[in-house]
């Protein structure tokens, strides 16, 4: 399974080769930039660890690599100021992207080939590629909200004095202003969050607003993400390369799930070798349904503003015929219910084609 990272010259890029080299589960890892010495003198300081890390192929290159490419990783691009929103970021970043876009498809991708978009506003940018790639839409994967997640359930154990691999909690929506906090999963250790001592709902509020500031506040003091976002690329693309359909909270065209229609947002999404492979409609409580649908709202009014402003970015490539894997119109309905007398949690999954919970 060979990666490439465009940006792989940059803080984002060169944590998420390095957080694969560690992994030890690809078995090549190639770094594109523009700054040619940068992406050059990334992949060397990498290649020096190759005999004790891993035995991968590490190069650095241009778009030549890229129709060798099992997996493309877009990490590239001008990074926000901590008083910015993501969104903010649209006129800077769309107009390189769209270079990205045109230089990934002159290159040639594989047929099979999965994209992921990490560059900011990620969300807006990956409905881009999936316009304009030529790829089935399951095949276009944006980091989303998988890394707000990992900083929520970090930041709740960290809080709680919990172990922090036994805390899951998921952030849904988009990856920016509007994201929703899935309190009604929250749990540590298989046992409800709001259940644990010290518990309140203040507590609640206050991780989530921390959880949303995260991004500003490591670029106030550190100029950007590195590590964090290094491993949460990672965690989706061990899920392609070994096909292990982890169900993780990254975004995608959706077309019908929660009733939303024609945006990339975060939904719990079936992550192996073909992408997306489903998304699960998980049963969320009304504010949480809303919070999610006014996100997909946010991200629709970006939309129609940057085709608006950009008529190249208004091109739309028929993807290729969709692969074997399931369009990620394909919901499937999770519905938590009450069992018999015992109470105990029952999951009934009803696969449904297309229409989420509002048809
Ligand atoms: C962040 O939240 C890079 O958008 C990413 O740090």
């Amino acid at each position: 399974m060979i990666v490439s990272v465009i940006g792989g010259g940059g803080l984002v890029g060169s944590c998420a080769a390095y957080a694969l080299q560690c992994g030890g589960v690809v078995s090549g890892i190639d770094l594109i930039d523009a700054n040619a010495d940068k992406g050059r003198g990334e992949a060397l300081d990498i290649l020096h660890g190759t005999s004790i890390a891993a035995d991968q192929r590490i190069r650095a290159g241009s778009y030549e690599l890229i129709p060798e490419s099992d997996i493309v990783v877009i990490t590239a691009g001008l990074r926000r100021k901590p008083e910015e929103s993501r969104l903010d970021l649209i006129g800077r970043n769309v107009e390189l992207f769209q270079t990205i876009l045109s230089s990934v498809k002159l290159a040639g991708l594989k047929r099979d080939a999965i994209v992921l978009v990490v560059s900011n506003p990620v969300d807006v940018l990956t409905y881009l590629a999936t316009r304009q790639l030529g790829l089935p839409s399951n095949q276009v994967i944006s980091l989303g909200t998988q890394l707000d997640s990992a900083r929520f359930r970090s930041l709740i154990a960290d809080a709680l004095k919990l172990p922090p691999t036994q805390v899951t909690a998921t952030i849904l929506g988009e990856h920016g202003d509007s994201m929703v906090p899935i309190w009604s999963a929250a749990q540590a250790a298989g046992l409800p969050l709001d259940k644990f001592p010290g518990w309140t709902a203040n507590t609640a509020d206050a991780l989530f607003a921390k959880t949303r500031g995260s991004g500003a506040e490591v670029i106030k003091l550190k100029g950007g993400a590195g590590f964090a976002v290094g491993l949460a690329i990672r965690e989706v693309i061990h899920s392609i390369a070994l096909d292990q359909k982890r169900i993780l909270p990254v975004g995608s065209l959706v077309n019908g799930v929660y009733g939303m229609r024609d945006v990339c947002i975060s939904v719990p999404s079936v992550i192996g070798r073909k992408g997306v492979e489903s998304q699960i409609e998980i049963e969320l409580s009304p504010k949480e349904l809303s919070g999610l649908r006014n996100s997909a709202k946010v991200l629709r009014e970006t939309i129609d503003m940057v085709l608006a402003k950009n008529p190249a970015a208004n091109t739309s490539t028929s993807a290729a015929k969709p692969s074997t894997a399931v369009a990620p119109s394909h919901a499937v309905k999770v519905t938590m219910g009450s069992g018999g007398s015992t109470g105990s949690a029952r999951v009934t999954i009803s696969g449904q084609r297309g229409g989420g919970r509002n048809g």
